[in-house]
């Protein structure tokens, strides 16, 4: 991947041994979902932790039991912004990391078909209440998602915004790189590329009902194309030709 990450800048992908152990466990097809919602509570907290390792702090007096010092305190008012249902296991993490943040729910699903992204929930208020905005999604894939909740964050007034995931297809990093460049993007793992359904692979399959339980039975499982779906993914790689 290290071509990637010289062609997109703004993409950073962890190198961290514990994030490479975590990651294999949530992809096992046997990881039932209390364990897997354990799994991407933990690898947010990891990724969470790297993500928002350039954040700006001020000088804040603190007194000891010994002394008074100058420590610091987190600048820019931070804003978390799950991408309903998968990003929702992130939520809890990055909290745990920033408690003062405040979370923002963007409600989006992919049209299995088209693979567009179809908005359904936006509560944000007329004028942005933060500075800086990490979008929680556990996968970046034909990147559609990720670039439209960037235009809603960008239209907000967000003035700084990260795309924080746990696994995602060259073909994602591409198109939001492209759309978005000013865009961090982090994440655990970059996978070899989408198939035909537009599902990553290898991957790990369908975050949300991998978290929720929510199998509907053979249909709705990865590896049965429309050739429409099919089509629509083949352009989209011709298009961003990744290598
Ligand atoms: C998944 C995932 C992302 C999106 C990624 O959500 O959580 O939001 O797909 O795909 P893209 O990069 O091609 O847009 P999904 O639409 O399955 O909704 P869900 O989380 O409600 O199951
Ligand atoms: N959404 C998922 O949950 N998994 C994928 O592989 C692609 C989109």
């Amino acid at each position: 991947m290290a071509h990637l990450e010289q062609r997109y800048p703004n993409l950073h992908v962890s190198s961290h041994p514990l994030v490479a152990h975590k990651l294999t466990l949530l992809r096992d097809k046997g990881t039932a979902p209390k364990q897997f919602r354990e799994l991407v509570r933990e690898l947010s907290w990891l990724i969470g932790y790297e993500a928002m390792a350039d954040l700006t702090t001020r000088p804040m007096g603190v007194e000891t039991p010994l002394e008074v010092m100058e420590g610091a305190e987190l600048e820019p008012r931070v804003g978390l912004v799950p991408v309903l249902r998968a990003g929702l296991g992130m939520v809890d993490a990055m909290l745990e990391l920033m408690p003062t943040s405040q979370v923002w729910h963007i409600g989006l699903y992919r049209d299995e078909r088209t693979l567009k992204p179809v908005e359904y929930y936006n509560k944000l208020p007329d004028a942005a209440t933060v500075q800086v905005c990490l979008i929680l999604d556990p996968m970046l894939a034909t990147g559609g998602s990720s670039a439209a909740t960037v235009d809603i964050l960008k239209a907000w007034g967000a003035a700084r915004i990260k795309q924080v995931s746990l696994i995602a297809a060259p073909e994602g990093i591409a198109t939001l790189s492209e759309a978005h460049p000013d865009v961090d993007i982090h994440v655990c793992a970059v996978d070899r590329a989408l198939n035909d359904r537009g599902y990553i692979e290898p991957g790990l399959g369908d975050a949300g009902d991998r978290q929720f339980g929510t199998f509907a039975g053979p249909g709705s499982e990865p590896g049965h194309p429309s050739d429409e779906t099919a089509e629509i993914v083949r352009r989209l790689q011709r298009t961003l030709a990744v290598d």
